[in-house]
């Protein structure tokens, strides 16, 4: 059986593999945590190559969680990976919670949206297709403004601020101005609406450059959604103490903003503490081969710190 989530093809799989087997190829037993199991493609590589490891998997997007469970079950790791439904955030309080391990020799996270939700049109994160404004990862929890709240309710300077801050639009003033006068109207409900406002707000020669006119205001909407920046600079001086010695933690990033957040959150930690060291420099970049064959690796970056053994 395939599952819709084959379709996300896992970026920089060898990189993350290469970095465990580097590491722990002589332990006899591996415990790691993928924070954003997705597709499931860098744990059942990871499993695949390294078959003496126990994986804990976790994602906040409610499908993910069901075609993992599903591909789990028909796969000969059933034992070895433990899915969570939760956002990340959560997982150093749930990993200590559950007392199954004393500390993790590898945590993953391969940050933003996978293919699957990119492009399932119900789910609001692209304009390519008319969908609702939702964009929630995790789109049981009410309490998550979509989109279209944000769109729809939204003061005109915030709007502006946001998108200039989470899409780096230069334009951001004059598309948050034409959203105010459009919403006046009638409300943004789908993702066409909200695109045709900001193509119309570009100026006409520029309006068919690649990327297209709206990428950058979707992208601000979805960080915003999902408090994306947040919730990683939340977790990752939480999820230090989880290490064991020698443990890694590998982080992809795929813009810009995100990787500031790792690179400095990494430099924080490694000058505060010595046990810490970068094993990235500079950020790990995907293969040109890598990029040929899939177009979303072209602005992965790999950052990696390890715990020295005492
Ligand atoms: C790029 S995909 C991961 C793909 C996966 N590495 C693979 O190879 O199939 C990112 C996944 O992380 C999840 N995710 C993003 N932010 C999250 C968060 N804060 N908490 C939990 N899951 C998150 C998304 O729902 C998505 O399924």
């Amino acid at each position: 059986m395939t599952f819709e989530f084959e379709k996300h093809i896992s970026v920089m799989r060898n990189e993350i593999v290469e970095n465990i087997k580097d590491n722990f190829s002589t332990k006899d037993l591996i415990i790691g945590a993928d924070l954003t199991f997705g597709g499931g493609g860098h744990v059942f590589s990871i499993l695949e190559e390294l078959p003496n490891t126990y994986v804990y998997g976790v994602d906040q997007d409610p499908d993910a969680i069901e075609n993992g469970k599903k591909k789990i079950e028909s796969s000969p790791y059933k034992e070895q990976i433990e899915l969570i439904y939760s956002n990340f955030v959560n997982f150093p309080k749930i990993f200590s919670d559950l007392k199954k391990h004393e500390g993790l020799d590898f945590i993953t996270l391969d940050l933003g949206v996978s293919s699957h939700q990119f492009d399932k049109f119900e789910r609001g994160f692209s304009y390519r297709e008319d969908g609702p404004l939702d964009m929630r990862m995790n789109y049981k929890d009410d309490e998550v403004l979509t989109a279209s709240d944000i769109v729809n309710t939204f003061e005109e300077e915030d709007l502006a601020n946001l998108i200039f801050k989470y899409g780096e639009e230069r334009l951001s003033r004059r598309i948050a101005k034409n959203i105010v006068e459009k919403r006046a109207e009638k409300p943004f409900l789908t993702t066409k609406e909200l695109e045709e406002t900001v193509f119309l707000s570009y100026p006409a020669r520029q309006r068919h450059k690649r990327p297209h006119p709206a990428t950058r205001t979707f992208q601000a909407l979805r960080i915003a959604v999902n408090r994306e920046l947040d919730v990683v600079s939340d977790v990752i001086p939480l999820l230090y103490p989880l290490l064991n010695d020698g443990g890694i933690i590998q982080i992809i990033s795929f813009h810009s903003l995100e990787d500031r957040i790792v690179k400095w959150s990494f430099k924080d930690a490694a000058k505060e503490d010595d046990q810490l060291k970068i094993l990235t420099k500079k950020p790990v970049l995907p293969t040109q081969t890598e990029i040929l064959n899939n177009p979303r690796a072209r602005s992965a970056k790999l950052r990696v710190i390890k715990k020295i053994t005492s």
